[in-house]
């Protein structure tokens, strides 16, 4: 597989070219990497008008990842996660468009819909799995699409987080089938799974159906913190306005265009375009590794007394519910996130030995976990009083969230990680919702500033 940005890139370094042009720091080091950070020179393509290298990488990863099409993005899945409901809409010109959406979205979607005016049917998770969790099922889904075409709608698409950050999966096969029964779009937030599809049984949503997914490639795998994909699936074709590959590449930089700078990282292009190379010739091995080293690591830590979730192959999540003695803290490992109920940890196979050897260490060597009863933290019901733009659009105050029960949420109300809002703007908050922002130590509130929508 070739690399043409790293290629161009690194002659261009070379050339010793007077750089007459942005960005400021003319390649001189600083940090490091400054002499392959350059602008849209000649030869270097565009990436929301690309027809050169660009183009040329991306079509790279789009065969190395089985879509119809792939568009890079140098700003995360918060632009993708935004540019996906763009093309879900349908381009069309349609207002106010219907989306029914997994509870645990991240605040990228709240924003992508509020660009839309999209009116929002929320589902719930038949298990309580805290603000992270969300796991649909398709008879759930069944259920909501029957109820929204029996009222006369169709809506333009079904929105799921999976993996989420817990590593909770869905069964992207079976929501896909009934999404299409039903004549919508599948749209998944796949930012934590971008290895799926290099597994040795490949899981990622493109290959059990979803229609639209963005992967955060920094996430997962050796890519610059910003890397991300947006892929439309072949299965796609023929809808949406979406004909052939042609009309999901155009399209799909259409969208992106609409929330992207106009001055993308040409190290993170470089970084994704490397990165083709690396799931041609090494994901596959490194990643057989790197999940049966760690499904040993996980029976070691239940033998060890700690209770783990089911998740996505490269998570560790322990679930510290009801935990009744010490909270695990090492010192010399990080963890990905904590919210006094999950602990989640990530590998990729660019950990080492001794990232294995800590973690076990720090869980199998040091006094047992002894586990009591715990209350559910309540999943708090929407209720909408204006749709989200309007929410976000109104004069707001920020107040106490203790004060804010029956005040109507303005901005997202989110702790960042998983930045997935309790509260969403237009609607009003309830006890249960200020009980959950005081969990997550989320002391203050936007609200609309006279209550009133
Ligand atoms: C579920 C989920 N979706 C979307 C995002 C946004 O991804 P990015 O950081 O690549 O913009 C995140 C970020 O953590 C996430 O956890």
């Amino acid at each position: 597989m070739n690399t043409p940005v790293y290629d161009f890139l690194k002659e261009y370094e070379k050339s010793g070219t007077a750089r007459l042009h942005m960005p400021g720091h003319k390649g001189r080091m600083m940090l490091g990497p400054e002499s392959l950070d350059i602008t849209e020179i000649r030869g270097a393509d565009s990436l929301y008008e690309a027809c050169g290298i660009i183009a040329e990488s991306e079509e790279n990863a789009s065969t190395l990842f089985g879509s119809l099409a792939t568009a890079y993005s140098t700003e995360g899945s918060t632009q993708c996660v935004k540019a996906m409901l763009c093309l879900a809409a349908g381009f069309n010109g349609q207002e106010g468009p219907l989306l029914l959406a997994a509870r645990n979205a991240h605040k990228s979607f709240v924003y992508g819909a509020a660009f839309l005016d999209a009116r929002v049917r929320w589902l719930y998770g038949e298990e309580n799995m805290g603000l992270c969790g969300c796991r649909i099922t398709p008879k759930a889904l069944e259920s909501a699409l029957k109820e929204a075409y029996r009222a006369g709608e169709k809506p333009a698409g079904v929105y799921v987080t999976s993996p989420d950050y817990l590593g909770n999966m869905c069964d992207i096969k079976g929501l896909s089938e009934v999404a299409h029964r039903y004549g919508t779009l599948l749209l998944v937030d796949n930012a934590h799974g971008a290895y799926l599809h290099f597994l040795e049984k490949p899981v990622h949503p493109l290959d059990l159906g979803a229609d639209i997914c963005c992967d955060s490639a920094h996430k997962t795998l050796p890519v610059l913190t910003g890397g991300a994909y947006l892929h439309v699936s072949k299965g796609t074709a023929g809808r949406q306005g979406i004909q052939n590959r042609e009309e999901a590449y155009r399209l799909a930089k259409q969208a992106l265009a609409v929330f992207g700078s106009t001055s993308p990282s040409y190290l993170t292009l470089a970084s994704l375009d490397l990165c083709n190379e690396y799931l041609e010739n090494k994901a596959k091995d490194e990643l057989k590794d790197t999940v049966k080293r760690l499904d040993a690591l996980r029976e070691s830590i239940k033998e060890a007394g700690y209770r783990i979730l089911p998740t996505d192959p490269l998570k560790v999540t322990l679930d510290l519910r009801g935990l009744k003695t010490a909270v695990p803290a090492g010192k010399d490992l990080e963890y990905e996130f904590y919210d006094g109920e999950f602990m989640v940890f990530m590998f990729t196979g660019n950990n080492t030995e001794r990232d294995f050897a800590l973690l076990k260490n720090l869980l199998c060597s040091g006094e047992r976990p002894q586990y009591g009863t715990f209350e559910h933290l309540p999943v708090p019901a929407a209720k909408a009083v204006t749709t989200i733009r309007k929410g976000i659009l109104a004069q707001s105050e920020r107040i106490p969230s203790k004060d804010s029960a029956g005040r109507i949420c303005a901005a997202p109300t989110v702790s960042c990680p998983p930045a997935v809002p309790v509260v969403f703007p237009g609607e009003e908050v309830s006890a249960d919702a200020v009980a959950v922002m005081q969990k997550y130590n989320i002391e203050t509130i936007s609200v609309i500033k006279d209550g009133r929508g």
